[in-house]
């Protein structure tokens, strides 16, 4: 086992373009700058993600948020042991600007080069800061995924159950959106919720009570977005937040503790990660405290910085991934980008449930 590993992790398949240096000095990980690139001026006008304006954007700033990285960890390329960057799943354009810069910095330092499964970088992103051994059970909830999963070790996730339309930050963008909210909708929804009346609106609960740990947000959405039209003040509008968030709250929970009953850690503690960007949602948090604790399991979620987009957990991912030995035998050079790339490749080939699509399951 190598002692001390340095690794530039590089983040760019949505609309962050992020850069982030760690080293992993045994086992402990100490993050040496963290760069994070927001785009949302560039895409608040259209109310949603413009692949074409991501990739131009990650394009203009990809080099400068690299150096930025590099300066602000105190390094130059010659102390890296490797470089790691996400190589899928996300928008095509985007993923392939981080990916050939981050293979350009590897093949002029002759160092390894990582492609990382930005949802590796997600289930991994606990690791970041809190004490967080393998294995745990992980809820992923971000603006395309929304899986339960059973993380064994690296590189081992076992699928349990997903959505069987949208994701939830879809739900909670498109819930914005018909309010006239802005983009992105999560932030601004949990503001207008705090509020609101969560039980001003009976909104639905899809799938609660039945067999399985699959969850749908698309009925819930809809049910929404025709309050929504009828929604003419603010006080509606807070409501109606505050109402579907309960909504949202109470399906996780429910889902949450179902698949924390069936889960086992094998240790004695069970350990519950939520992670992704809803996971910075504070009612969403509380109520998936209480379910872990009802269920007997401790909830850790990564700070609100490192639930979103970010580099950090992809140069994490490349770092335990070099000091197990998990990196392709040819570098990584030729790795691909990847617009889907599944985690658990094998549950989602027998079982696609989200978007299954004519190349293979999305999550
Ligand atoms: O993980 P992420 O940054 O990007 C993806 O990989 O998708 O997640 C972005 C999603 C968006 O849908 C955004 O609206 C949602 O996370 N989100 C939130 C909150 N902050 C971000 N949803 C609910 N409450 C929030 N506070
Ligand atoms: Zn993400």
């Amino acid at each position: 086992m190598v002692l001390s590993i340095t690794v530039l992790g590089i983040e760019t398949s949505c609309d962050e373009t992020a850069a982030a240096v760690l080293r992993l000095d045994g086992g402990r990980v100490h993050l040496m700058s963290d760069i994070i690139h927001s785009q949302l001026a560039e895409h608040a006008p259209y109310l949603g993600v413009v692949p074409e304006i991501a990739a131009r954007a990650h394009a203009e700033i990809a080099d400068r948020t690299v150096t930025a990285a590099m300066d602000a960890a105190g390094l130059g390329y010659g102390d890296l042991d490797a470089v790691a960057a996400t190589a899928g799943p996300g928008l095509i354009g985007g993923v392939l600007v981080g990916l050939m810069t981050g293979k350009a910095i590897a093949q002029a330092a002759a160092i390894p080069f990582i492609p990382v499964n930005h949802l590796e970088g997600h289930a991994l992103s606990p690791r970041l800061a809190a004490d967080c051994p393998f294995p745990y059970l992980l809820l992923l909830v971000s603006g395309g995924h929304c899986p339960f999963l059973e993380v064994g070790g690296l590189g081992q996730y076992r699928r349990l159950g997903s959505t069987i339309d949208d994701a939830v930050g879809e739900a909670f963008d498109k819930v914005a959106k018909a309010l006239g909210l802005g983009f992105p909708g999560g932030p601004a929804v949990e503001r207008m919720a705090a509020s609101g009346d969560p039980a001003a609106y009976a909104f639905p609960r899809p799938l609660i009570g039945r067999p399985g740990l699959d969850m749908s947000f698309a009925g819930l959405k809809s049910a929404v977005a025709r309050a929504a039209e009828t929604a003419t003040d603010e006080m509606a509008k807070a409501d109606i937040c505050a109402s579907f968030q309960a909504a949202v709250c109470d399906v996780l929970a429910a889902r949450s503790a179902a698949a924390l009953a069936a889960f086992a850690s094998g240790d004695g503690e069970k350990r519950f990660v939520v992670a992704g960007g809803v996971a910075a949602n504070r009612t969403i948090r509380a109520a998936l405290e209480a379910a872990a604790a009802r269920e007997g399991a401790r909830l850790i979620a990564p700070p609100a910085r490192h639930c979103t987009d970010n580099a950090a957990m992809i140069a994490l991912a490349g770092a335990e991934r070099l000091a197990s030995g998990l990196v392709d035998p040819d570098d990584g050079l030729s790795a691909p980008a990847r617009p889907r790339w599944p985690l658990d490749t094998l549950s989602a080939s027998m079982a696609p449930v989200y978007g299954s699509g004519r190349r293979g399951a999305k999550v």
